[in-house]
């Protein structure tokens, strides 16, 4: 469903997207994770044909994305970052705006149909502009999905969403999928990168990993060791200085201490707070969150990029 090769974009200076390859299979859901500014809305924004390439090249749906827009453009739905919807329209008038904008005949039957999927038939003549953050990533995607779309770009679909309604919106994205539809979508969240077929991390303009999230996570070459203590913040510091330790990062009440293949395990670094005043140390070896590997990938970049 996309085929992209060396795909570049610069503004001015400025190289947002760099000699990105790629291949997307139909009803994959891949995510394009990495932080800000990494070029994720500039690569969605070039494969939905609103942004022409610099250069390299891309095929979405079998067509390209420079020379065959309309071709592209009647088989996706883009929702944007901030997707245009009409605070002053209610739900129902919102969809008939979308459908008129799209040309899409015979609307009122779909409408149905995808109001009854987002469980949002009952507000439908509530006024966007009084729904929940979650209501309103769903109106906006029925809105996307109302012509039909072989493939459906989310760009950060549920940000700023609560839990229970991004997990709402997975449900239905999840539906969609099992109907045959391919999904491309950017993410903050990595554990919604979790539910991706397969992810991408990108960072500063590069794809610098594309594999499942399982497969992220067994490449990393480093161990974790989750350590458990009263000072958390004191055996960060000893753990830094600590021979064949790569990193040690706070993550919520724990430290995650990644460690170089043939470093110490979780034995030598519990013996080796010990030694140093921290005798209240647990440490066990665990399987790295998809967050993890993201913080840890970009460390590794880094580190290459500063010779
Ligand atoms: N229209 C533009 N003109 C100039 N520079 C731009 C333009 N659009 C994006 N950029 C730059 O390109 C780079 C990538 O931006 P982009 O919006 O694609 O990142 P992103 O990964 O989507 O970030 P975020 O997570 O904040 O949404 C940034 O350095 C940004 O400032
Ligand atoms: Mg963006």
């Amino acid at each position: 469903m996309i085929e992209v090769r060396g795909l570049t974009k610069k503004f001015g200076a400025v190289t947002a997207v760099d000699g990105l390859t790629l291949r997307v299979e139909r009803g994959e859901v891949f995510g394009l994770v990495g932080p800000d500014g990494a070029g994720k809305t500039t690569v969605m924004r070039m494969l939905c044909t609103l942004v022409a390439p610099t250069s390299g090249e891309a095929r979405v749906a079998g067509f390209d994305v420079t020379r065959e827009v309309d071709q592209v453009k009647d088989r996706i739905g883009y929702m944007a970052q901030r997707f245009g919807l009409y605070g002053d329209l209610t739900v129902a008038e919102n969809m008939r705006f979308y459908a008129d904008l799209f040309g899409v005949e015979g609307e009122a039957a779909l409408t149905e149909q995808l109001l009854e999927m987002t469980r949002m038939a009952p507000f439908r003549d509530r006024y966007a502009a009084q729904l929940s953050g979650g209501m309103k990533q769903k109106l906006a995607l029925m809105c996307t999905l109302l012509h039909k779309p072989e493939i459906l770009f989310l760009d950060e679909p549920t940000n700023g969403v609560d839990p229970v309604s991004r997990r709402d919106f997975w449900v239905i994205l999840r539906r969609l999928v099992d109907g045959g539809l391919t999904v491309f979508l950017t993410t903050a969240y990595l554990d919604e990168a979790e539910r991706c077929g397969r992810v991408g991390l990108m960072h500063g303009g590069r794809l610098i990993r594309v594999d499942t999230p399982a497969g992220l996570k067994q490449a990393l070459p480093e161990a974790c060791i989750e350590v458990r203590c009263g000072d958390p913040r004191a055996a960060r510091a000893l753990l830094r200085g600590m021979d064949g330790i790569a990193s040690a990062d706070l993550t919520g009440s724990a430290l995650h201490v990644f460690v170089r293949p043939g470093g110490p395990d979780e034995e030598a670094v519990r013996a080796y707070l010990a030694g140093r005043g921290i005798s209240d140390a647990q440490a066990r070896r665990i399987l790295p969150s998809l967050e993890d590997v993201f913080i840890a990938t970009i460390r590794g970049e880094a580190a290459v990029h500063a010779g």
